[in-house]
């Protein structure tokens, strides 16, 4: 346990959850202050297998956050905890903002890290759908400083040590499109203008298959898991670290991206977005890395397919019900006819 013990051994009332019993009464203000922490939220997602807590050192005044996830293994919250510590201060000195981890914990599956005030930076792109020109100037300023972020994380050089997971290959992405396209629905779903998927990939011809790059992906990049801090500077959080073609994160963002104004039809946001699209990749593109342009076509394709065949196993509506019932999400997919 990496957590450090506090004096006290007071015990929380209430059924709040396992981390809070076992670890809050004894965890202390990781500035060595050596005062308790204290519970200031506790957030729960229904039915999901995550849970966050706020606490606080009242003598220091700092706020922390803990995330614990319990659906991934020992293990591997281990190897996120040493991936996210070590890319941290690398990605600190290039200039990407993302969040620390401070210590962490393995019988609860939790780190701990500082808390960030702010906003995601999507409620800020759908703030500015309605709220006037100042806002829309600041998002494509937020939008252009994440861009350059990311350009830098993704010419990232990993250190030989870490417990990165085997990188994904191009031919790798394509065999999964391949397979996401063998259902019939997302195949229609991504046929624009009477051409298929198959022919769009088959006429961007083999020239997309020679840049096989493996560089350091965020792994679930999208505005949602990027926070606005006081300094109005754009904060990486939710992490995966992955190793993979930097596309497969561009193109997931500019997909949930788009997405937005389906949900929030205000009658500026469809062209307010693709104009933070545009914006964005323009920025991106301009660190020497243009020649990753050809690929863009195949990964917006696969980050579509990839979405498409995410609502498919369980539309977001349904699973914030039942996502984490086993019995229920058998039945579900068993009533919907999906075999997996
Ligand atoms: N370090 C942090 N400081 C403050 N809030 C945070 C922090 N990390 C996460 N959050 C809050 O929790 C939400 C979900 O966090 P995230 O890590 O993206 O979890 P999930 O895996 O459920 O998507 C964020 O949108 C943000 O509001
Ligand atoms: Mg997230
Ligand atoms: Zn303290």
């Amino acid at each position: 346990m990496i957590f450090t013990k506090a004096n006290s051994n007071e015990i929380l009332s209430g059924d709040v959850s396992q981390w809070t019993k076992s670890l809050l009464p004894t965890l202390c203000c990781p500035s060595g202050c050596n005062k308790q922490m204290q519970l200031t939220q506790f957030i729960s997602r229904k039915n999901c297998n995550i849970y966050f807590y706020n606490i606080g050192c009242e003598n220091c005044r700092k706020s922390y956050c803990v995330k614990q996830v319990l659906n991934l293994k020992k293990d591997k919250v281990n190897q996120l905890f040493i991936k996210g510590k070590t890319l941290y201060s690398i990605l600190a000195v290039s200039g990407v903002h993302s969040t620390e981890f401070i210590a962490h914990d393995e019988h609860t599956n939790s780190v701990l890290m500082p808390s960030i005030t702010g906003d995601t930076l999507e409620k800020l792109i759908i703030q500015s759908f309605f709220k006037g020109e100042k806002s829309h100037l600041k998002c494509l300023n937020l939008l252009a400083a994440l861009a350059d972020q990311q350009a830098i994380m993704h010419a990232t050089k990993i250190p030989d040590n870490l417990p990165m997971p085997t990188p994904c290959s191009n031919l790798e992405y394509e065999n999964r499109l391949a397979e996401y396209l063998d259902i019939g629905f997302i195949q229609q779903a991504l046929t624009f203008a009477e051409e298929t998927p198959q022919q769009k990939i088959a006429a961007l011809g083999e020239s997309f298959k020679e840049g096989m790059e493996n560089v350091l992906l965020h792994g679930d990049f999208q505005a949602k898991n990027v926070l606005i801090d006081k300094h109005n500077s754009a904060v990486l959080i939710d992490l995966n670290y992955g190793l993979g073609h930097p596309l497969f994160d561009i193109a997931q963002f500019l997909t949930q991206l788009v997405r937005l104004h389906r949900t929030w039809n205000f009658p500026k946001a469809k062209s307010y977005l693709e104009q933070y699209g545009d914006h964005f990749l323009k920025v991106y593109f301009s660190h020497g890395n243009e020649h990753l342009k050809k690929d863009l076509p195949f990964f917006m394709l696969w980050a579509m397919a990839f979405s498409l065949r995410g609502d498919l196993t369980m539309p977001a509506f349904v699973k914030r019900y039942i996502g984490s019932h086993i019995k229920a999400s058998v039945m579900y997919k068993k009533w919907a006819g999906i075999s997996q």
